[in-house]
């Protein structure tokens, strides 16, 4: 096995093994923000990526997929089932998503998430060249830190949680809390999408661990100084922009819209169906305002698509039934022949598809309950080089913090977001294009580009020396 000086270690690889029609095994881009922030930094750096395949199939072999270095963890039908759906999505998901949903907590699901971590750790340990930068992704491979410093310390290693990191009151609710500090604490450096979530964390490991710290800073027994930062994570803002730029996608979006019957306005909400992101709520919202009549069915559409995920865990299940049942409704009560009041999709497309959506929408709604960064309100930000298309937002999602001119909703407000959507679709395209292009700079000078090198410079600058220097503990 070829190794690496940058080894990246996410609970998924950027494919997922697919089984097509004719029998024959092949590869398909895995969903989520993760992997579209990560590739291009892969690509960049000519690393290796350490991952799970999808699926139960064991005995694959590092291999090559499309230039990047790929190295297969196997997950058996008991680790899917207790690693992957258990502990990490029905314990450490709901929990770190202030419990929009409730956790469950089960001892034989951390036996499991221990024992895969522990597969990660040594898998890592193996590629990594000697003094190797090591960068270990996401909530669902917390221990992973600790356990590869204790094999390999001749390491730099760090980790980067994509999701929120909770407040310190719903994080004390886990039986395990103070491993899984401990677990991270074994990065060099711990980056998180938001300051809230680096202070969320010192605090703990100060209240629960007893290690001294200093504002972004640990100070462990043995000497070794971790820090804890925010680095709010992007995409790849020249790459969607130019595809929204090309002739295809632009005549895709015209067809999109030509298709869809011309409406006047078009609201458009693409998300994995998770129960965070807060689909029913805003397409309640949408109905109302067609059924008290401030929206016309016909002149105004929703077009939702919802990406498959996790689908044999019970709540996204529970979910993906509500939304069926509430799109069925809103249609039979509200639609009429040949218009529909929403167009809903439960399907995955690629970035060319998804491009050509952000340009036929009038309006992006993106409404989590709470949301580490969310990164289509951003592609929809980077596609829209005309400077126009309004941007309706949580401001529970990370992303909130960066695009301050987006109509900021509260989703717990149904009312408060009917409103907003209402505004955001009558307001004057002077408004809007003042509004986004406010965003675009802001979207533009922040690019996943800019992310990794700040991050992976901090991480060069402990290893360098910095992590030694003293400083006075609280
Ligand atoms: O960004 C959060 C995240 O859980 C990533 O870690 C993951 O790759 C993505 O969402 C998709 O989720 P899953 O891998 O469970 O399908």
């Amino acid at each position: 096995m070829a190794k690496a000086d940058l080894v990246i270690v996410a609970n998924r690889l950027p494919v997922d093994r697919v089984v097509g029609g004719d029998g024959q095994p092949g590869w398909r881009r895995s969903p989520g923000g993760l992997v579209t922030a990560l590739e291009p930094v892969m690509r960049a750096n000519d690393g290796a990526w350490i991952g799970w395949p999808g699926g139960t199939e064991t005995g694959l072999k590092p291999f090559k997929e499309d230039g990047l270095q790929l190295v297969p963890v196997s997950l058996s039908e008991e680790d899917v089932e207790e690693f992957y759906e258990g502990f990490s999505n029905g314990t450490l998901w709901p929990l770190f998503h202030d419990l929009v949903a409730k956790p469950e907590f089960h001892r034989e699901w951390w036996d499991a998430y221990v024992r895969v971590n522990r597969r990660f750790a040594e898998k890592a340990a193996d590629v990594a060249t000697e003094g190797a930068t090591v960068w270990v992704q996401d909530y669902q491979l917390l221990l992973v830190p600790q356990m590869l410093r204790e094999l390999r310390p001749d390491l730099r290693i760090a980790i980067y949680l994509h999701i929120p990191f909770p407040p310190t009151e719903l994080f004390q609710q886990l039986p395990w809390r103070r491993q899984l500090l401990e677990g991270m604490l074994g990065a060099d450096l711990i980056g998180f999408q938001l300051p809230g979530g680096a202070a969320n964390f010192v605090r703990l490991v100060r209240q629960r661990v007893g290690h001294k710290t200093h504002r972004d800073r640990v100070y462990l027994p043995d000497g070794r100084i971790v820090r804890a930062k925010a680095y709010p994570i992007s995409i790849d803002v020249e790459g969607f922009e130019e595809l929204a730029r090309s002739e295809s996608v632009q005549a895709r979006a015209k067809e999109i819209r030509e298709a869809l019957g011309d409406p006047e306005t078009i609201f458009l909400g693409i998300d994995r169906l998770d129960y965070t992101k807060g689909i029913y709520a805003r397409l309640r919202a949408f109905g109302e305002l067609l059924s008290e009549g401030d929206l016309e069915v016909g002149r105004a559409m929703f077009v939702q698509v919802a990406t498959p995920s996790r689908e044999r865990v019970e709540q996204y299940r529970i979910l993906r039934d509500d939304i069926d049942r509430l799109v069925g409704r809103l249609n039979g009560d509200l639609g009429q022949i040949g218009r529909p009041a929403i167009v809903y999709m439960h399907t995955s497309y690629p970035r060319e598809e998804m491009a050509a959506l952000y340009l036929a929408a009038d309006v992006m709604v993106v409404t989590p309950y709470r949301d580490g960064m969310n990164l289509v309100a951003k592609e929809y930000v980077a596609c829209r080089f005309e400077g126009d298309g309004a941007l309706v937002l949580s401001e529970f999602a990370g992303a909130a913090a960066e695009l301050k001119q987006a109509w900021l909703v509260n989703p717990y407000d149904l009312n408060g977001m009917k409103a907003a959507l209402l505004e955001a679709a009558t307001a004057d395209p002077k408004e809007i294009g003042r509004r986004m292009r406010a965003m675009r700079k802001t979207v533009t000078e922040n690019d996943v580009k800019h992310w990794a090198t700040t991050f992976l410079e901090d991480l060069t600058e402990l290893g360098d020396g910095e992590a030694l220097e003293v400083e006075t503990a609280e």
